[in-house]
């Protein structure tokens, strides 16, 4: 059982107080009387007095409706500040000076009538009530539809196993009412969580007695799948803008990371190629030709069904010669370019040379004729 202190109590402190306050102002029309009481068996249970009268000398409490010696329990005289136990004391009650019965550990068989006699110089007041005691609910069950859930896609159904009417529902401690990721029903008892996060790992619910003390369940551990949420990559030497420049013979290493759960699977494609390495990080120890071009990191999370991946490009470090491939490429091409445009200007040209000549020699050998 909690011990947390009791919701109701403020509110019963405050009835008493109005009552005490209204006792202060009607004195003399107010009548003593008993506050009803509900208790739980194994709890303290209180009768509190309301138009207590002023100059109390005695104040006395009895089982039944009468204040015969015979059914007291304990009276209080506050003038000699004494205590006295009578024929039905079973040792659990006690009298406050302010004239309130207190009962520790109350049983069933404590349900009855309880009557109360102030005695004060001017005569005798007297009140009977009624005082209920409880058997304690138990403690609510729990149970879901589910506890393996993927992040932000599944949704679980909880419930709350209790014939109580007030519930709490506790996700991970929090105490939680329906907001868009998830809806409690009605009557409460079932919580469907519609998104669940990967924070969201500890169910619980709790009712609360009549007495205001939290009767909490046990605790059900949910397993959320998540991620990959990214792929980090270290590596020696270091990337830059994807590009890892390194030199032939050296040692290059690279390491994959992600974070998700469970652990996830890791993959290696090398120039479209899977690679036999089923870890995170890879080691190159003397760099060769054929080792360099692309590299693709894969991440796979094969529960939440997620995968990730990161491309690396390894080149020789000297960083011209690329640039100068393509120089020569592009000045290649142009050469070609060139020498076929001079080829086909030189053709043309001749052609034109050799048509004015035979122009010329064939008109000079016209005018001849
Ligand atoms: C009631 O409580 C007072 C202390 O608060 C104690 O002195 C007294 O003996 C108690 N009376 C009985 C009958 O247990
Ligand atoms: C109440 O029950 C307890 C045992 O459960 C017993 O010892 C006690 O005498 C009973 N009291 C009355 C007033 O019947
Ligand atoms: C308690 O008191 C009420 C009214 O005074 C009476 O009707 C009832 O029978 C009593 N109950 C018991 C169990 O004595
Ligand atoms: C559990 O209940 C939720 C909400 O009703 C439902 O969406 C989900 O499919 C259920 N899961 C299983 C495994 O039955
Ligand atoms: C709810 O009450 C019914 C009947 O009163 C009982 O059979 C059942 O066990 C109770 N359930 C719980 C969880 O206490
Ligand atoms: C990955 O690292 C571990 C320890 O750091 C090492 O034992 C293992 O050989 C490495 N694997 C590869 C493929 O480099």
């Amino acid at each position: 059982m909690e011990f947390s202190r009791p919701k109701c109590s403020p509110w019963r402190e405050l009835v008493l107080v109005t009552s005490l306050l209204a006792c202060g102002i009607f004195q003399s029309s107010g009548q003593l009387s008993i506050v009803p009481f509900i208790g739980l068996e194994g709890y303290r249970s209180f009768l509190d007095l309301e138009n207590i009268p002023e100059d109390a000398q005695e104040y006395s409490w009895h089982r039944g409706v009468s204040d015969s010696e015979r059914n007291m329990i304990v009276s209080y005289r506050p003038p000699s500040n004494s205590w006295q136990s009578g024929p039905m004391f079973s040792g659990r009650e006690n009298v406050t000076k302010e004239g309130r019965l207190n009962i520790k550990n109350s049983m069933l068989n404590d349900t009855g009538n309880y009557t109360v006699r102030v005695d004060v110089s001017s005569g005798t007041h007297r009140a009977t009530s009624w005082l209920e005691i409880r058997e304690e609910e138990s403690d609510p069950g729990i149970s879901t539809n589910t506890t393996s859930v993927v992040e932000y896609m599944d949704s679980v159904a909880a419930f709350c196993h209790t014939n109580a009417t007030t519930i709490r529902w506790y996700v991970s401690g929090i105490q939680v009412s329906s907001n868009d990721l998830m809806t409690i029903s009605p009557d409460g008892k079932t919580l469907i969580m519609l998104k669940v996060g990967r924070y969201d790992v500890i169910l619980r619910c709790a009712l609360e007695n009549i007495l205001g003390y939290l009767q909490k369940s046990e605790q059900i551990f949910l397993t959320v799948a998540y991620g990959p949420d990214n792929v980090r990559l270290r590596s020696d030497p270091s990337v830059f803008n994807g590009i890892l420049s390194a030199e032939l013979g050296s040692k290059v290493e690279m390491k994959c990371t992600s974070t998700a759960f469970p652990e996830p699977k890791y993959r290696w494609i090398h120039n479209g190629s899977l690679l036999s390495i089923s870890e995170g990080n890879i080691t190159l120890p003397s760099l060769t030709w054929e080792q360099m071009g692309r590299y693709r990191c894969i991440v796979e999370n094969p529960v939440a069904q997620l995968t990730m991946y990161r491309d690396i490009q390894i080149q020789r470090k000297t960083g011209y010669i690329p640039i100068g491939e393509i120089d020569f490429y592009i000045s290649g091409s142009l050469v070609v370019f060139l020498i076929v445009m001079t080829v086909l200007g030189g053709v043309y040209l001749c052609g034109i040379l050799v048509y004015l000549m035979i122009n010329h020699f064939s008109t000079r050998t016209n005018r001849a004729i």
